[in-house]
């Protein structure tokens, strides 16, 4: 179904097209597999669009005294609740966040153990007699240089449901009842069952959020759009755009270059995870990491803040990290891949990636669709190959098992591909689709890569973390 003969499709020397949308992209995937008025990538190649940026957008964080980033709970009530997936229809993860983050010199861990993780829940119009109970951490963030400031979070809790029917609504309260601190009760649609016929209507993919008022303009239009699931392709909170005094900056290289470390204002996170709680406390939301959440601090430590923040289907899909993992949604196999830690044919992800694809059954899951931050492919100066190291170890290998979709986020820009392999047209290659304009406050994408004067020298490309 997915993957047509060669002969049916056509090439040319067009490789990509392009168009700027500041918001995101809903993508009815039912709608692409009927081919309900919907073009196909069999109908391309594509000519190249480009829409010019609508320049009333207001790229420019949601302060601290916003309503929509404050505290509005008391004592160990449950706050910033959020919904992911594990591997398949029957199991999710809920997590939420108890007691208050502390910042400053001297602050001392909360411990996790005095709050107990337990949700209850039942199908919609039933009791919530189901009882499940996870587990709860604290993470800190440390930074032991002269007048900056520590960070250590609320307790942050994650808790996996298991058992659950498919496409089926389900209420729950999260919390500790022994404390009688209950969240309200909120509700979610479990995915339909694996298999051909069988799809979630509508998925959201979204990438680079932040926190300013063009998140809540893509956040409201998200919502709006009643997505089943959400993909965050990496680039979250922007905490990392901050001191630790809670001074901000407009992009993460432009500024504060005297400070001994690239510093971070960790309650940006809290804020992040209140403003999106009406949102992802119903409708799971998968993520995946950006080079904005590498937020290194004492003891070469990173990206812990995203490790705990949220709960990842690692286990359950055979991972050992929070960097890469896989599920199904329906008749659709996703694949998160990390572009921030080794894409090495020796490495673990590689040779995860490798058992996870030869597992999948494509009369079960037929669509296959891989994320990963940065894009392999993309016309913009943004960013040029930064990840193109990542493409020489991987792209055969996501070749030989026919990826449908790529979506990748770090170019701030919308922009989607004709089927591409190896920097050509390929009926059997992937489309690729970019969309890091989720709305964080840094610049928008707009120079091309193939303007004069504007490509960039090739062996200054590659992103030296990566
Ligand atoms: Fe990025």
């Amino acid at each position: 179904m997915v993957l047509l003969p060669p002969e049916a499709r056509q090439q040319s020397q067009q490789i990509l097209y392009s168009l700027f949308q500041l918001s995101l992209v809903t993508h009815n995937l039912s709608a692409i597999v009927d081919g309900g008025g919907v073009p196909t990538t069999l109908d391309g190649p594509f000519k190249p669009v480009t829409v010019p940026l609508d320049q009333s957008f207001r790229a420019v964080d949601l302060p601290d005294t916003d309503p929509l980033v404050q505290r509005t709970v008391q004592g160990f009530q449950p706050e910033q609740i959020s919904l992911s997936l594990s591997v398949s229809h029957d199991s999710v993860w809920i997590s939420w966040i108890t007691g208050e983050f502390q910042i400053g010199d001297n602050i001392e861990p909360l411990d996790p153990e005095t709050v107990a993780s337990i949700v209850q829940y039942g199908r919609l119009g039933r009791s919530m007699r189901h009882n499940a109970t996870g587990y709860s951490i604290v993470y800190s963030q440390l930074y032991p240089f002269e007048g900056l400031q520590n960070y250590t979070s609320g307790i942050i809790h994650h808790v996996r449901l298991t058992g659950l029917r498919p496409n089926t609504l389900y209420q729950y309260q999260c919390g500790d009842p022994s404390l009688s601190a209950m969240s309200d009760v909120h509700y979610f649609r479990t995915m339909p069952v694996s298999g051909p016929k069988s799809y979630p209507s509508r998925i959201a993919v979204v990438g680079d959020l932040g926190l300013t008022y063009n998140t809540t303009s893509t956040v409201d239009h998200m919502t709006s759009n009643h997505p089943d699931l959400i993909l965050l392709v990496g680039d979250v909170s922007y905490a990392n755009l901050y001191l630790t005094n809670g001074t901000g900056a407009d992009c993460s290289s432009c500024s504060f270059s005297n400070t001994p470390i690239h510093e971070t204002y960790q309650p940006r996170w809290d804020y992040w995870g209140r403003y999106m709680q009406p949102l992802i406390s119903s409708v799971p939301v998968m993520v995946i990491e950006g080079n904005h959440e590498i937020e290194e601090q004492a003891e070469n430590q990173t990206f812990v803040a995203y490790s705990s923040q949220f709960a990842f289907p690692s286990e359950e899909s055979g991972s050992s990290s929070t960097f890469y993992y896989s599920f199904n949604a329906g008749g659709i196999h996703f694949i998160m891949l990390g572009a921030y830690i080794s894409y090495d044919k020796s490495g673990d992800q590689y040779r995860w990636l490798e058992r996870d694809l030869a597992s999948v059954d494509r009369e079960v899951t037929p669509w296959l669709i891989a994320t990963w931050h940065a894009p392999w492919y993309s016309t913009y100066g943004a960013h040029y190959r930064e990840a193109e190291c990542m493409r020489v170890e991987m792209e055969d290998l996501l070749y030989k098992y026919g990826i449908d979709i790529v979506f990748n986020g770090h170019v701030h820009a919308y922009e989607r591909s004709n089927r591409v392999y190896n920097y050509t047209l390929n009926p059997c290659g992937p489309v690729y689709i970019t969309v890091g304009d989720g709305g964080n406050r840094e610049k928008m994408a707009i120079t091309h890569a193939d303007e004069p004067g504007q490509c960039p020298e090739p062996s200054t490309t590659p992103d030296d973390y990566m």
